[in-house]
């Protein structure tokens, strides 16, 4: 077993998950605040110069698991891993923010999709490195075909 602790919260301005923009085509433009807990501020130290972070976190409320689903943003079910359901054996979330400034402990972002108070695991900073051209999106990609 593994055990995780929480480096801090998300200030969100979403409190209940059906506030969050769902389906094809939805954009994540709220901003929030990712407060980082004194005892772990030190490690923010020259974040300030990316300008997108990877954030890791905990779906702290999702009730279940499931390991096939229909996603809002298709009509067909596709297995747990081709997804980024909640519903997950390990239910962590993954969320690429912008960062748009730092006051201290705490990091102002836009991009926020996680409710209000949500637990944060990790930051990272992203690096894209995958071009364009060699991305493939799978039932997505069929999903916004159809329309
Ligand atoms: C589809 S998931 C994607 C999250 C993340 N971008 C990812 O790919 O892992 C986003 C949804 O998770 C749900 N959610 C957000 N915060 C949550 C939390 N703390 N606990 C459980 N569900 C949450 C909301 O319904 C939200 O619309």
């Amino acid at each position: 077993m593994f055990t995780s602790r929480a480096i801090g919260f998300v200030g969100s301005p979403y409190k209940s998950t059906g506030e969050i923009p769902k389906g094809l085509g939805a954009k994540h433009a709220a901003e929030g605040v990712l407060k980082i807990l004194p005892e772990f501020e030190v490690g923010l130290t020259d974040i300030e110069g990316f300008s997108h972070l990877f954030v890791i976190w905990e779906f702290d409320r999702s009730d279940r698991v499931e390991l096939m689903g229909k996603p809002p943003s298709d009509n067909r079910a596709h297995g747990v891993f081709a997804t980024r359901s909640p519903r997950r054996p390990n239910p962590i979330g993954l969320t690429v923010v912008e960062l748009l400034r730092r006051d201290g402990g705490e990091l102002h972002v836009r991009g926020v999709d996680m409710l209000d108070g949500t637990p944060i695991l990790d930051i990272k900073p992203y690096l894209s490195g995958v071009a364009m051209e060699k991305l493939r999106r799978g039932w997505l990609a069929e999903a916004e075909a159809r329309g």
